[in-house]
This record gives C-alpha cells, sequence and structure tokens, in this order.
C-alpha cells in the first residue's frame, strides 16, 4: 500500500479591485448576469461569465423550476450555452457570484459538484485549463487556476475506454 497527498492551492483576494482589470469586469459581468436570475424558489441568485479564446464573454444565471430538479445552475447554463454556440473556442476564466435575495452574502462561493464535473469535462475537451474566480456579493474573491484543483480524481471520458 502507498499513500499519496492530493494538494491544491488557491489565492484569496481581499475584494475585487485586487483582480487585474480584465478578470474584474468578467467578475462585474457575473454580477450582471446574476441579477437575471430566475430563482423564486430558493431566492439564491447565482451568476457566471466567462471569457472564450474569441474575446467573447457569455453570461449564464441559475433557472429554476416548479420540479426543482428541472432547473439549472449558472456555470452550466453558462458553459453549455458557449458550447453549443462556440463548440471550438476554448473557455479561458469563469467568474461566479452568488448570494440569496435576502441577506447580502460577502463569502465566496464555490460551484457545486454538479457544476464542477461539467465544468472538468470542457477542460478535457478543450485541453486547456479554466480559471475559476468566485465570490458573494462583495468582499472577498477566490482564485483556482483549475477547475482540477477542487475536483482530484475526476470521472472522465478515458474511463470509458477502458
Ligand atoms: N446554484 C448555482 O447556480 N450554482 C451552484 O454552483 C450552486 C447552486 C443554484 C441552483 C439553485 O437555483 C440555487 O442556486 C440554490 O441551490
Amino acid at each position: 500500500m502507498i499513500k499519496k497527498q492530493l494538494t491544491s492551492e488557491i489565492e484569496i483576494y481581499d475584494d475585487i479591485s485586487e483582480l487585474d482589470k480584465d478578470t474584474q469586469e468578467l467578475m462585474k459581468k457575473s454580477l450582471e448576469a446574476r441579477k437575471k436570475a430566475y430563482a423564486p424558489y430558493s431566492n439564491f441568485l447565482v451568476g457566471a461569465a466567462l471569457l472564450l479564446d474569441n474575446g467573447e464573454v457569455v453570461k449564464g444565471s441559475n433557472q429554476e423550476n416548479a420540479s426543482y430538479p428541472s432547473g439549472l445552475c449558472a456555470e452550466r447554463t453558462a458553459i453549455y450555452w458557449a458550447g453549443a454556440n462556440y463548440p471550438d473556442s476554448k473557455i479561458l476564466k469563469i467568474a461566479i457570484s452568488a448570494s440569496s435575495v435576502k441577506k447580502k452574502n460577502d463569502q465566496p462561493i464555490p460551484p457545486c459538484g454538479a457544476c464542477r464535473q461539467a465544468i472538468a469535462e470542457y477542460e478535457q475537451k478543450q485541453n486547456h485549463a479554466i480559471e475559476i474566480y468566485f465570490m458573494g456579493l462583495e468582499g472577498k474573491v477566490v482564485k483556482l487556476n483549475s477547475l482540477a484543483d477542487i475536483l482530484p480524481l475526476a470521472f472522465e471520458s478515458k474511463y470509458l475506454e477502458l
């Protein structure tokens, strides 16, 4: 038996002003996208903005449904839209912002497990890491250099071929 340690590194910024200008702009687009969420059941609004290598920015927000599991998270709304409309473009960065409408959240909220799995698929498909930035409505921003940093031992397409 051997033991292996899985480690990852994150960067924590005090607030959005510490980010480079382009990333600040992307995060602002995520905050804009958040306002368009349809979340009457949870009242938890999430925005996502993706920067593609062709310069386009794709925005998404969570879209809920009276049949709860039929709703979709902001990150997957955005990433699937990008995949459907720009299948040959690489996704370079994702900025995510999330807060309940009831209480102004200032904590960075990371993507859920299902979104991690979906984003991981795109990293593998494009063979290029995606930078992930996430925050609440204000306050600290967390940066990951790759989705793989928060989904070690991911299930990947290569396992289907074993
Ligand atoms: N949600 C997202 O949009 N992204 C996540 O990563 C976590 C959760 C949404 C789904 C649902 O509409 C609401 O937040 C509460 O779970």
